[in-house]
């Protein structure tokens, strides 16, 4: 959390006092760091850089302008999912030689609609999306590229909600069938299938996930290519992990000296595509405590003006956030232990939501809040607002983007105009 210090009592980003941003523009409120972003994206390009690889940021993962501007400014493409993300990625200019399309369920009109800005490749992921992309291509008299998404049926190890290269569950194409497809190459006179796509999960904290997913590959290249299929590439997806609780992680180096040995040997041209190591850990959400209460048998909950509409990880997943006070002692995760005799309670943090799931941490020690006191929930840059949502009414939080000793808005808050534009 390089974006992120503990000075004279209390929580900075970059240059900015978090209790300044609080009073300029409200919360609940995203922060993000330029530089803990710029940062993440060099440091993958740097552990990578031995394979020139194309590094295509999944903007699932945060969509926001203003950061995907930065990022393709600093050599990212795209990683899409939607008709949605092809038109952010390309409002915010990013060059659509860059931009790979993944995703179960591309409509024809998304598929078209891609063909048509020029991206650089589709991750196909059914024979039938195969039949969808090489009509659209033919209807506008021109060829797509091709990956085949592989479910190579290897466990990552990660959330049972977010493992996604296993045999029982629905992304990819089963090996042996993708083996039938590259034989009869042919069959799609308007397709170039020239790529192997693998996408095994999100996080994933160690790398044999991605060796045990090569070493299936580098067999299934060798028979593909028997049949005469051209190869060029292959993507590894994302699934680069964060600390979230402040423990030591692997880092990039890591993954890529266990990825770059088997993508040399296959002779292919390397692909990645990372989310939530880029934002994740360069964003906070900062929320305030409304009110305490005290509950049955003393139990004891802190409520905060953030809920789970704004940030619904550990509702849906269970997700650990580490949250904090912003003045006090330094929290846990940026190196802070609390000052002996600081005194810790335990308590339920939980949002104002209508909901029993609007908790984001049961039974949790920190120094013991009141009511207007500032709260910062970590680690929240990846898969926070971009899976935030308006339920119960309740207009989206605003994001700031920090630099150096500068804030500028990168969203409006949302206000109850915009809750019932269109109804
Ligand atoms: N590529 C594909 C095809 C993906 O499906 C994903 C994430 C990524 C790349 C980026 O993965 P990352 O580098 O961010 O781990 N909402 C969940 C995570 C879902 C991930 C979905 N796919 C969460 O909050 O943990």
């Amino acid at each position: 959390m390089d974006g992120f210090t503990h000075r004279a009592g209390q929580l900075y980003c970059e240059e900015v006092p978090l209790t300044l941003l609080a009073e300029r523009y409200g919360t609940p409120l995203y922060v993000y760091s330029r530089s803990a972003l710029l940062n993440r994206l060099k440091e993958l390009q740097e552990a990578f850089a031995p394979a020139s690889p194309l590094i295509c940021y999944s903007v699932k993962a945060n969509s926001n302008l203003s950061i995907l501007r930065l990022l393709g400014k600093a050599g990212a493409g795209f990683d899409i999912v939607s008709g949605g993300e092809l038109f952010r990625a390309l409002n915010a200019g990013a060059d659509p030689s860059k931009i790979v399309f993944a995703g179960v369920g591309k409509s024809p009109r998304e598929i078209a609609a891609a063909i048509r800005a020029g991206i650089r490749m589709f991750n196909a992921e059914s024979e039938a999306e195969l039949q969808a992309a090489d009509a659209a291509a033919k209807a506008l008299h021109c060829r797509a590229t091709v990956a085949l998404r592989i479910n190579p049926d290897v466990d990552a190890r990660t959330h049972a909600k977010t493992t996604t290269g296993r045999k029982d569950n629905k992304f990819g194409i089963a090996l042996p069938h993708a083996r039938e497809i590259f034989a009869r190459h042919g069959r799609y006179p308007n397709l170039d299938i020239t790529g192997i796509h693998l996408h095994l999960g999100s996080p994933i904290y160690t790398v044999e996930p991605y060796r045990k997913a090569l070493e299936k590959m580098r067999s299934f290249v060798a028979e593909v290519r028997g049949t005469g299929a051209q190869l060029r590439t292959i993507n590894m997806g994302g699934g680069y992990c964060i600390s979230y609780e402040g423990q030591k992680v692997i880092a990039p180096r890591d993954y890529a000296r266990a990825i770059l040995p088997a993508v040399r040997q296959m002779g292919l041209g390397l692909i990645i595509e990372p989310g939530r190591f880029i934002v994740g850990n360069s964003a906070l959400l900062l929320g305030r405590v409304t009110y305490v209460k005290e509950g049955w048998l003393g139990r004891k909950f802190v409520i905060l003006d953030a809920g789970m509409n704004d940030l619904m990880r550990p509702a849906l997943y269970g997700s650990y956030h580490q949250i904090w006070p912003v003045r006090g002692p330094a929290a846990p995760i940026l190196g802070g232990r609390a000052r002996k005799g600081a005194r810790l309670e335990t308590v339920d943090i939980v949002g104002p939501i209508c909901e029993t799931t609007d908790c984001f941490a049961r039974e949790r020690r920190i120094p013991r809040m009141r009511a207007g006191e500032l709260v910062a929930l970590f680690s929240t840059g990846a898969y926070g607002m971009s899976m935030s949502s308006s339920y119960n009414s309740r207009p989206r939080a605003a994001e700031v983007l920090v630099s150096g000793g500068r804030a500028r808005v990168i969203r409006k808050r949302e206000t109850y105009d915009d809750l019932t534009r269109g109804e």
